[in-house]
């Protein structure tokens, strides 16, 4: 997989930032900034050569927009669906919370053609609308499709929050490997968790589990039986000090302390972890689009 150029994903962050700045100071639901930073990824996904759509909802009297983007290559019965939602909260731009995602992936989806990249999945990814009102969009399109567009969809793979100031390093726990919670039910995917996990592996970086709690986009999917992962960098909680022992930043501060604030702006993001974040998500997409190789 390719080493994603952090800069270009700072860009997208700047741009969405210009964005909220021109339009009242947030990207939210309902908002003219929200529907801006649509058009800002679909004309980039257009320019390289993907199939764009957006789909559209109602939600508490306002109209949402998902944006999803297909690479036409690869088999249309085997979708590697990647998403990140690309709504802010109504108190500021939503810079980390979640541009940080929506930038990620959308750097890898642009990779995808520049690098020549002939995936034998199809590969799909996913900008939805409306995830702080409840996963608003996300649950639009999960309820509006088929029984065989779902079986078409093999991985869900989310990413909310990849940039957090005070960085966590933390992987959805698909096999419950670390115990906590209440394990991973049927939900859980093993081989998207050991696959992110490998690339961590790869560069010394060691990972803690956190277990599907809801609080994202996974949640429509897994709960029609879709195996989800992802991964997540805190919000609200607080570092420990073992976890600061681990990855640097402060013990007993908020993972990110800007969390649904005006002050989650391009200063609010972790330069290391949006890049380590940003190639664990291409690493990922790369294995897992690819079909495993005959045995022997
Ligand atoms: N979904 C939460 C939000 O957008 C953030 C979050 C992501 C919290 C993942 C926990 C786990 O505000
Ligand atoms: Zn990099
Ligand atoms: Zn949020
Ligand atoms: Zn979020
Ligand atoms: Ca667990």
């Amino acid at each position: 997989a390719p080493d994603i150029p952090l800069a270009n994903v700072k860009t997208h962050l700047t741009q969405f930032q210009s964005i909220a700045n021109t339009n009242g100071g947030n990207r939210a639901h309902g908002r003219p900034g929200y529907l801006a930073s649509v058009n800002y990824l679909r004309s980039q996904l257009d320019a390289v050569g993907y199939t764009t759509t957006v789909q559209s909802f109602t939600y508490a009297g306002a109209t949402g927009y998902n944006l999803l983007a297909e690479w036409p290559a690869g088999d249309p019965d085997a979708v590697v669906l990647t998403g990140a939602h690309l709504d802010s909260v109504t108190s500021g731009p939503g810079i980390n919370d979640n541009g940080s995602g929506s930038a990620a992936i959308l750097e890898v989806a642009l990779a995808v053609p520049r690098s020549g990249f002939t995936p034998d999945k199809r590969l799909r990814f996913a900008w939805w609308g409306a995830e702080e009102l409840g996963l608003r969009g996300s649950r639009h399109y999960v309820n509006s499709l088929s029984g065989a567009e779902r079986d078409r969809i093999q991985q869900y793979l989310n990413f909310d929050m990849v940039g957090s100031p005070n960085a966590g390093y933390f992987v959805y726990d698909g096999d419950d490997s670390d115990g906590v919670g209440a394990g991973p039910g049927p939900e859980g995917s093993a081989e998207i968790e050991q696959t992110i996990q490998a690339y961590y592996t790869s560069i010394g970086v060691t990972t803690q589990g956190t277990d599907f709690d809801g609080r994202s986009d996974y949640g429509p999917f897994i709960a029609v039986g879709i195996p989800a992962g992802g991964t997540f960098t805190g919000a609200e909680g607080i570092k420990s000090s073992a976890q600061a022992a681990l990855w640097g930043g402060t013990a007993g501060q908020a993972f990110d302390s800007c969390y649904h604030r005006s002050c989650d702006t391009t200063a609010n993001v972790n330069d290391t972890a949006l890049d380590r974040n940003t190639d664990a998500i291409a690493y990922t997409v790369w294995e897992l689009a690819q079909t495993s190789p005959p045995p022997g």
